[in-house]
């Protein structure tokens, strides 16, 4: 069902910011709803008049709730997710958890997040793992045949693809990273950073080892939590991140640990149970909604930004790639993206920057070094749309 007018209002009504600005910068942070600030604000209460640890215990019925519901997000089993302080953290603790040796591969694509590929590099670096890209396709994102020749050959200890870049709208073609993880059985870990929360994820259909997000993009949640999923194969192998503490495993004698066996093994103990009541509350708005209406708002909006920014001579769009998401990327030949993005603030618009550090590889290809994202939300309308195409043209004029 799509996003009806009178909902809009009501999505609007709940999002006081909306108000005072045009956010189209949700590549980089969306505007909560109040639920969300509500319990945050509310735990946070509670932990300055009985003290914080008490009141994690009045909590733990509610918070044991954010797994459910990130479990019904993507179609998992609650002892399957893990809650973390960022998409960062998740990646790094399933990356760690590999016991990679000298020689063994790491296959990924162009189009992989930065921090990832900084992280592959590292580990080239650390451990002697050879690191592979698949080639990407002419119109965008990874190329299905140069990745099954890649894993055919080099039979990878890992498959890793980001599912929308930081840096463009392009969606890659994850389910088909998966039917080949599976059918070589290679690990495979998807980063959903910018797609969860922005369509339906569902990793049975994905066929992913682990998946990493992140909750203020998106999904609307609260900066500074995120999540990962752990499949059963990765619990049930016994894999476990560097390092596990006295949450993630218990010390059963002096020279013995025993790891969780759910994905709680991914986990530190320290967290702020505020931030994860509201990551719980940004993921059921979210599902209350409905991930598919919210898809279907998202890429027709951006649709629409894309076909009017289409027609201003100085712009260049930067989108490449069979399906196309929120995420509006764009470069103007001659300017400096920061006065661009200051330029669009004075008039009252959000929107984010990606520089060439972002995608190097990406901006090569597009003979760019720097992107302008602009990326409505479904809480964003038609006239916003508008109003951004014409701030810019009179911008550029
Ligand atoms: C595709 C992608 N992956 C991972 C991340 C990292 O997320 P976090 O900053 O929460 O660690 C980002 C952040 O922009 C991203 O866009």
């Amino acid at each position: 069902m799509p996003v009806t007018s009178d909902q809009l209002l009501e999505f609007r009504r709940h999002t006081p910011g909306v108000q005072e600005r045009i956010h189209f910068n949700n590549a980089g942070a969306a505007l909560p709803p109040d639920a969300v600030l509500q319990s945050i604000g509310q735990h946070l209460a509670l932990e300055a008049r009985i003290g914080g640890y008490e009141a994690a215990i009045a909590a733990r019925k509610e918070a044991a709730g954010f797994y459910k519901s990130l479990g019904r997000l993507l179609n998992a089993p609650a002892k399957n997710i893990a809650f973390a302080t960022s998409a960062t953290e998740a990646y790094n603790k399933a990356l760690s958890s590999i016991p990679f040796q000298a020689g063994d591969f790491i296959l990924t694509t162009e189009d992989d997040y930065v921090s990832n590929q900084i992280a592959f590099l590292q580990m080239q670096d650390r451990f002697g793992v050879r690191l592979l890209r698949a080639a990407s396709r002419p119109e965008g994102g990874f190329d299905a045949t140069s990745m099954e020749t890649l894993i055919r050959k080099y039979r990878p200890r890992l498959v890793a693809v980001t599912h929308i870049p930081t840096n463009s709208g392009l969606v890659q073609d994850v389910e088909a990273a998966g039917q080949l993880c599976r059918q070589y059985d290679c690990l495979y870990l998807l980063d959903a950073c910018q797609s969860a929360g922005q369509m339906p994820l569902d990793v049975e259909q994905l066929h992913c080892d682990f998946l990493s997000a992140t909750f203020r993009k998106f999904l609307r949640g609260p900066r500074g939590a995120g999540f990962l999923f752990v499949s059963d194969k990765v619990l049930d192998t016994g894999l476990a991140p560097l390092f596990l503490d006295l949450h993630s495993a218990d010390w059963a004698e002096a020279g013995c640990y025993v790891p969780k066996t759910n994905a709680q093994r991914f986990e530190t103990w320290e967290r702020s149970y505020a931030l994860l009541l509201g990551s719980k509350a940004a993921a059921e708005y979210a599902l209350q909604i409905g991930l598919g209406a919210i898809q279907e708002r998202t890429f027709r909006l951006a649709a629409n930004l894309r076909e009017q920014l289409s027609g201003i001579p100085q712009v260049q769009l930067l989108d490449r790639g069979e399906h196309l998401c929120g995420i509006v990327s764009l470069h103007v030949k001659g300017w400096k993206p920061m006065f661009l993005k200051i330029a669009l603030e004075q008039k009252g618009v959000n929107a984010s920057i990606a520089g060439r550090g972002a995608a190097v590889i990406d901006f090569a290809q597009k003979g760019v070094d720097w992107a302008l994202r602009l990326s409505p939300h479904y809480y964003n309308t038609e006239e916003e749309v508008e109003m951004v195409v014409e701030r810019l043209k009179e911008i550029l004029k």
